[in-house]
């Protein structure tokens, strides 16, 4: 039976379809070649993966796509937190109607459907968990306008009020999304899962924690910061670093991110469960926009602007417990490893700069102040 990848054609989607195709698998990719991803670009599939134009969200496309289909990946997505906000009822179209109708379309097929891996994400979680050195565990709830408004960051104790310390966050957290995007993703999860219990489709949602590597879209100002940072610095223009840079993410390679998957495809413990896929490690934007000025040896200085994007999260980052017990998977790629490949990889690449014109929709919107 093959296995279909959605969104196959994508920055995670490709580097999956190479490593599943490696592996023996039979592949179909469904993909709409999205615009601001693909600026018009074919995708280059790896020999004998069959292709499908289209979104999920039309029936006839999925029809097509999920002819003969044992095993589906459903990867895709419109990805930007910060557009999300203004785009919203493309957004919820795109993300959480398409898998609805998608959705529709493997029910019907559920006789010859053995597994659903949908891919989920951390900012279902809003804020990660924290510590107060007071009372311990406890969950803040999304940092107030008036808050961001005075510049104080840091997330705080509900009870004292004091700053708090992040710690890992388990899948157990209580979902508080704060942007749009995230409300669709776990729009995602759930219908997946839900659906899968219904019909005994065996679903498994993978909660990706900040993935990075090569062949994430360059000159698309609303993807992922490290390589925002990246388009900038090789324009010799400095990247432009929210809030104050010490917030922090778990950033994981994208062969990490994969393996995970693959794992997913066949371990039965995995099977209606939501696991994170994270490294377990920290990492702040200043350090993100340090190891990237140097590994590209440009010296220009962030340009620190104090500004706040609305929906942002202050810290977020694996507990890695469930992934390793219900899948045998560990992050294997150290930030410093991942980020020399990266760099790497943009030796070879031109970077169009959009992300002023990003920020300044942004702005105009009263979304980034
Ligand atoms: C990212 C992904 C999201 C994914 C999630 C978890 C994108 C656009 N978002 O969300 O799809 O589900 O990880 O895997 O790929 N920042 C700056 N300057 C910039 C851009 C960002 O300081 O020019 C800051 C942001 O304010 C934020 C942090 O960097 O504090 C991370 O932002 P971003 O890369 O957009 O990631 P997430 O919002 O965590």
């Amino acid at each position: 039976m093959r296995t279909l990848v959605t969104g196959g054609a994508g920055f995670i989607g490709a580097h999956l379809v190479c490593r599943l195709a490696e592996a023996g698998r039979d592949i179909v990719v469904l993909d709409s070649l999205e615009d601001q991803v693909h600026e018009g670009r074919s995708p280059t599939l790896p020999g004998g993966v069959d292709f499908v134009r289209g979104d999920v969200g039309d029936p006839e496309a999925a029809q097509r796509a999920l002819e003969g289909v044992g095993t589906v990946v459903h990867l895709a997505a419109l990805v930007g937190v910060g557009q999300s906000m203004y785009e919203i009822d493309r957004y919820v179209r795109r993300n959480s109607l398409a898998t609805a109708t998608f959705l529709e379309q493997v029910v019907e097929r559920r006789d010859q459907i053995e597994r659903v891996v949908v891919a989920s994400s951390m900012s279902i979680y809003g804020e990660g968990e924290y510590e107060c050195a007071e009372h311990g565990a406890v969950a803040p709830p999304p940092r107030s306008e008036e808050q961001l408004i005075a510049r104080r960051w840091s997330c705080t104790c509900p009870h004292c009020g004091r700053d708090v310390r992040s710690i890992p966050t388990r899948e157990s957290k209580q979902l508080i999304p704060t942007s749009v995007y995230a409300i669709t993703k776990r729009d995602h999860e759930e219908l997946c899962l839900v659906t899968g219990r219904a019909y005994g489709i065996p679903t498994v949602a993978l909660r990706f924690f900040n993935a990075y590597g090569p062949g994430q879209a360059l000159s698309n100002p609303y993807t992922g910061v490290a390589v925002i940072f990246a388009s900038r610095l090789m324009n010799r223009h400095p990247p432009v670093i929210f809030e104050d840079g010490e917030q922090s993410r778990d950033f994981i390679h994208v062969s990490d991110i994969v393996e995970g998957i693959a794992l997913a495809l066949d371990a039965a413990p995995a099977v209606d469960q939501t696991i994170n896929l994270g490294t377990g490690r920290p990492t702040t934007i200043n350090q993100i926009a340090d190891l990237l000025g140097q590994g590209l040896g440009v010296e220009i200085e962030p340009a620190r602007v104090g500004q706040f994007r609305a929906g942002d999260i202050r810290d977020c980052y694996a507990d890695v417990s469930h992934a390793r017990n219900l899948l045998g998977f560990e992050a294997r790629v150290t930030l410093d490893r991942g980020m020399d490949e990266l760099i790497a990889w943009l030796g070879d690449q031109e970077a169009v700069d959009r992300v002023e014109a990003a920020t300044s929709e942004l702005a105009a919107r009263g979304l980034a102040r």
